[in-house]
């Protein structure tokens, strides 16, 4: 009788939390386990996808003891995503000053190319990299040199490729290899004339390329059915499905009023598609009667789209106008300003005044 064997637990402890997990786990899978606030950022790692992680360098942790057997550090940092936890093992992430001062440099060498495009890119308001910056990079550039850029490109007739923007995460290059079952692009050339490109032009008409768009953390490649059409945090995502005959059906509508601009699949926490959809569902279907509405879609608290994401919403009612209600019909004659009162614009606790960004810490008594 053959024996099952099971897969032996790892301790494991990141940034001072400690987690069990199976062997063959990698430290960014247990960091995420763990939760977000030890999670290091990923710009190339993509769960759904195999074979990913290792190129961009933004989840690079330090190891202080490299397991219970052999308790020494690892000399240099590694990259989280591509690093397989050892019994015992203890990681520093937020907690490394390393780690911390080498993901700054790393932010660095990401945007010495990249252009000041954010005021009118597409990915504006759901970019990692905007993200990664404002979290891990620095005030200012030291790069002195001329930026590299590409022309745009049409990769087939709904996706366009901003190649200034691209951050070489290899993401649709996977995406494209493993969910349309042919290799129709991928990076040509090295270092720092690396593109994506289709080969010999060919365009990328495969029923599932779209979403080679939603894997992409930057506005590297866009959706040509709503490029320029809106801001994403003027739009409220809603859960919604139909019976595909191509997919799951299960998409996110982005409505603006009555109308959708775009098609989405859905995501999950990490930011990463839940569910692969086809071309049908994510370019030819923008009426609402196409789909079975769910619910309002659940926004991360931390993003830009959700100011006003509730307003208006399927399912949602409208909170009553409280004066009108108990002033019987009538409009206030005084309304008091608290701001005068409260203690939020005492002089130490001026907004204007705070160096750096403001967080909670700068409203607690
Ligand atoms: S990809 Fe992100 S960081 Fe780059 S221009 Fe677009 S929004 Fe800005
Ligand atoms: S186009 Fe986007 S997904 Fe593809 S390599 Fe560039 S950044 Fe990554
Ligand atoms: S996420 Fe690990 S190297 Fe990119």
């Amino acid at each position: 009788m053959s024996e099952i064997k099971e897969t032996p637990l790892f301790t494991v402890t990141i940034d001072g939390q400690t987690i069990q997990v199976p062997a063959g786990t990698t430290i960014l899978q247990a960091a995420r386990m763990i939760g977000k606030e030890v999670a290091p950022p990923a710009m190339c790692y993509y769960g759904k996808l195999e074979n990913t992680g290792g190129n961009c360098r933004t989840c690079m942790v330090e190891v202080t003891k490299g397991s219970e057997a052999d308790p020494r550090p690892m000399p240099k940092l590694v990259a989280s995503c591509r690093t397989t936890v050892m019994d015992g093992m203890v990681v520093g992430n937020k907690s490394s000053e390393r780690a911390v001062t080498a993901r700054e440099g790393v932010v660095e060498f990401l945007l010495i190319n990249h252009p000041l495009d954010c005021p009118v890119c597409d990915q504006a308001g759901e970019c990692k990299l905007q993200d990664l910056s404002y979290e891990h990079g620095k005030e200012e550039t030291r790069y002195e040199f001329k930026r590299r850029t590409f022309e745009t490109e049409d990769l087939g007739d709904k996706i366009q490729l901003h190649m200034n923007r691209c951050i070489l995460c290899y993401r649709c290059v996977k995406t494209a290899d493993q969910i349309t079952g042919c290799r129709e692009h991928g990076v040509m050339f090295r270092g720092d004339h690396a593109e994506i490109s289709t080969y010999l032009e060919k365009s990328l008409d495969n029923e599932f390329i779209g979403n080679i768009i939603d894997v992409c953390p930057v506005g590297a490649l866009t959706d040509k059915t709503f490029r320029f059409k809106n801001r994403v945090w003027f739009l409220n995502p809603v859960d919604a499905h139909r019976d595909c005959p191509t997919c799951s059906g299960k998409v996110q509508l982005w409505y603006r009023g009555d109308e959708v601009f775009r098609v989405t699949a859905r995501k999950n926490e990490w930011n990463e598609v839940e569910d692969w959809i086809c071309n049908t569902c994510r370019f030819d279907k923008k009426e609402t009667q196409d789909w079975v509405i769910e619910q309002p879609s659940v926004v991360a608290k931390d993003s830009v789209i959700r100011q006003g994401h509730y307003a208006g919403k399927v399912g949602m009612v409208k909170p009553h106008e409280t004066f009108k209600r108990v002033m019987k019909g009538r409009d206030p004659k005084l309304l008091l300003n608290i701001h005068d009162v409260s203690e939020v614009n005492e002089p130490e606790r001026d907004l204007s005044k705070i160096d750096g960004p403001a967080t909670s810490k700068d409203f607690k008594e």
